[in-house]
């Protein structure tokens, strides 16, 4: 059974509880936008399409907490909870992507009241179920890249619990999993939140799909001395040059894989190119708490006193990426040429 990652009912927004994972499967439900922010910041929910698609729902609570107030209009407060929902995290375009499109509901001039709260209810749905659709198209395309037997390296959680969907990089595991090829899978800790450790391996595990952990700073060793058919990551934000904001990681992994010769793929959908940025250099990484890093669940690991240093993100050069992997098929340098073909401008 898939894990049921986020779900609306009757004014309440259910998500499986990720920072619990895998010693607890809790759900927490959130009843307004502020316990909604509240969860996206602590990553109860996390995962670049994930948190766009719990956002659009914040979107409807907000509307739903407006009707119940019966004073005045329940369009009046909309803005200000997209805003703030649009503020929970600021590296993934996601979350932004899916608050622009419940916003121009609001444009368009919905009536008040109940006509536009289905409005709202039935575009964030539109916008989950989408990402399913999504998931599956990667998948497919990704899986085409690999052999019937094959290794292959991912870093963080980019599977059911990061998206609406199966995922993006874990999408083609899945889809190559359930074509009956043999896929072996490496996952990266990912420290300072374990995403590969607790999430990463949870599904997999789950899924009966052969995986094997390792500290992040094992990843040189595995490429220099085992064969690996390719490493595979998610993506947060795009830039039109294809450079690649990702989980904090990544970018070593990029410049290893081009070191040992392995190819080195980027799995993401349409709603995670930012293509109004140049390059890189233009996208917001997100510095969270150091004591993430002072702390392992829960647990202090360093001494008292020290600094710390605790970037969620890291940008990898389009230079050192094999290929973009979107629901439209498999791109390849130059980037920004390529985006233009496919999805125009
Ligand atoms: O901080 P997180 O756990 O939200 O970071 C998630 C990632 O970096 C994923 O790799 C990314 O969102 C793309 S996969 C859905």
């Amino acid at each position: 059974m898939e894990p049921q990652t986020i779900a609306y009912e009757k004014g309440i927004v259910r998500l499986l509880d990720q920072t619990r994972l895998p010693l607890e499967e809790k759900y927490l439900d959130c009843r307004s936008v502020d316990e909604l922010i509240d969860a996206i910041r602590r990553l109860v929910v996390r995962g670049a399409p994930a948190i766009g698609v719990a956002a659009a729902y914040g979107v409807v609570l907000a509307v739903d907490r407006g009707i119940a107030a019966a004073a005045g209009s329940p369009r009046k407060d909309l803005p200000a909870a997209i805003e703030s929902l649009r503020a929970a995290r600021p590296t993934a375009v996601n979350l932004g992507w899916a608050l622009d499109r419940m916003a121009r509901l609001l444009d368009q001039g919905e009536a008040d009241g109940s006509a536009l709260r289905a409005a709202l209810l039935a575009e964030a749905e539109a916008i989950h179920e989408e990402d399913r659709d999504l998931c599956r198209r990667m998948g497919e395309h990704g899986a085409k890249l690999l052999p019937d037997r094959a290794t292959v390296l991912i870093p963080c959680n980019t599977g059911f619990l990061a998206t609406g969907g199966m995922g993006t990089a874990l999408a083609v595991v899945y889809t190559a999993h359930a074509q009956g090829k043999q896929i072996r899978v490496f996952a990266d800790e990912t420290r300072p939140l374990l995403q590969g450790a607790r999430l990463t391996a949870w599904e997999l595990e789950r899924a009966g799909i052969e995986v094997h952990l390792l500290a992040d700073g094992a990843a040189g060793w595995l490429l220099a001395t085992q064969k690996i058919d390719a490493v595979f990551i998610g993506g947060d934000r795009i830039a039109g040059n294809g450079d690649v904001a990702n989980k904090i990681g990544s970018y070593p992994l990029a410049v290893l894989a081009r070191r040992h010769g392995v190819p080195f793929y980027v799995v993401a959908p349409y709603s995670t190119l930012d293509r109004s940025l140049e390059d890189g250099s233009q996208i917001a990484i997100e510095l969270r708490d150091p004591s993430e890093v002072h702390h392992a669940l829960g647990q202090r690991l360093a001494p008292e006193g020290v600094g710390g240093y605790n970037p969620a993100f890291d940008v990898t050069p389009a230079e050192l990426v094999s290929g973009i992997i979107t629901e439209q098929g498999v791109f390849r340098a130059p980037y920004r040429r390529a985006f233009a073909a496919a999805y125009g401008g």
